[in-house]
């Protein structure tokens, strides 16, 4: 079909599915029946997908979740964690056991339910569950946030990095939540990349805003022989230092807004780095790269990518308002990457698959004359 008969038959379609006659004939008729039923429970986790999400984090925030990781507990046991009535707990546990994250055992123990028993195995999930909190109180006016009148958002006090002009004096009370986060969040990330992408034909990596180093301990769980330099703010590293002590890898405090970054690397890896920035500062970081990336050297991308095929949500919908709180930065999608690597004298990106694209997408680029 061409462009033109998609679009007009996307508009007849939406013109039946406005009408109210038209709903109710195809919830009823045995050919639409089911594909009705379907939207209307999808249209529905729309509307309540809120309830869901605050479900989760009462489930993570009062314990109860990783409680119930060693086994089945008595509802009694799990009111006196909550703190609260038997209504209010049977409200909370009910809500989990529909949402498959609890499973009641009649007649009156809890245990873990499919989905709750995955989360717990994912410590950065859980962590992003309770920051979620933060972006929370952001999102509670949309409109106020993308119209600039809700002042200052807890997300922007968070990353100072994303607003601030000079993050390279962003004091250690600053960065030492956000480096926790990332390093708790980082271990799946770490093994899709390693996954996509053959390190082992490098020789010396640069993970430029490395964070504590979490990506580079996982490199060198795997390619002991690689040498290994990190790249972070002044305060990260002060953070890193102590947790990377005879590691071998070597700490480079800077700020790529105004330092240059250190050479020697044929391998520089930007993981869950460029989304943060606008373009004049991504540009800016990436020209940064380009004069120290050796001509034989590789350039790593590694960050969800928007409108990637089956991750769709965590594009545009996710971190476009993440970002967009956060105060910079804004999820691209490969194409969008490519300008920015043509503009600063790099080939257009390879993509690696990844097994879960939701967790990251890898792209490649090289230097070019
Ligand atoms: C979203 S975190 C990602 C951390 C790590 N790469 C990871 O995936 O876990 C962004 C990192 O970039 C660093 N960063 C931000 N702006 C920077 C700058 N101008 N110079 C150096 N590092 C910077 C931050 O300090 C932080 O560690």
């Amino acid at each position: 079909m061409t462009l033109e008969w998609r679009e007009r038959w996307a508009d007849w379609r939406n013109r039946k599915l406005q009408d109210p006659k038209f709903q109710y004939w195809a919830s009823r008729f045995p050919l639409t029946r089911a594909r009705s039923r379907r939207e209307a429970r999808e249209i529905f986790d729309l509307v309540a997908g809120f309830i869901y999400s605050q479900t989760l984090l009462a489930l993570v925030r009062s314990q109860v979740l990783q409680t119930l990781r060693a086994g089945p507990s008595p509802q009694s046991e799990l009111q006196s964690l909550l703190g609260m009535g038997a209504d209010a707990a049977n409200t909370l546990l009910r809500a989990g056991a529909t949402l498959d994250l609890l499973a009641h055992r009649p007649p009156d123990r809890w245990a873990l339910g499919a989905k709750g028993a995955a989360l717990l195995g994912n410590p950065g999930v859980l962590a992003m569950i309770e920051h979620h909190a933060v972006l929370y109180q952001d999102l509670a006016d949309p409109l106020a946030l993308l119209r600039g009148t809700r002042g200052d958002t807890q997300l922007a006090h968070y990353w100072p990095y994303a607003t601030h002009q000079t993050p390279g004096q962003s004091p250690l009370e600053g960065v030492a939540s956000y480096t926790e986060l990332m390093a708790v969040s980082q271990g799946l990330v770490a093994a899709e990349i390693l996954d996509a992408y053959d390190f082992g034909g490098h020789r010396c990596v640069l993970d430029v805003g490395g964070g504590d180093g979490s990506f580079l301990r996982s490199v060198q769980a795997r390619h002991a022989s690689l040498a290994l330099q990190l790249f972070d703010l002044p305060a990260v590293i002060d953070v890193a230092s102590e947790r990377l002590q005879d590691t071998g890898i070597a700490l480079c405090r800077g700020d790529f807004t105004c330092d240059e970054l250190p050479t020697g690397a044929d391998l520089i890896t930007l993981v869950r780095i460029l989304h943060d920035h606008d373009d004049e500062r991504a540009l800016q970081l990436l020209r940064a790269i380009r004069r120290v990336v050796p001509e034989n050297g590789t350039l790593l991308i590694a960050e969800p990518l928007a409108e990637t095929p089956g991750a769709e949500r965590m594009g545009h919908p996710y971190f476009g308002f993440y970002l967009f709180a956060m105060g910079s930065g804004r999820p691209r999608t490969i194409k969008e990457i490519g300008e920015l690597l043509e503009k600063t004298g790099f080939s257009q990106p390879r993509k690696y698959p990844t097994h879960i694209p939701l967790q990251t997408s890898v792209v490649a680029a090289r230097p070019v004359r």
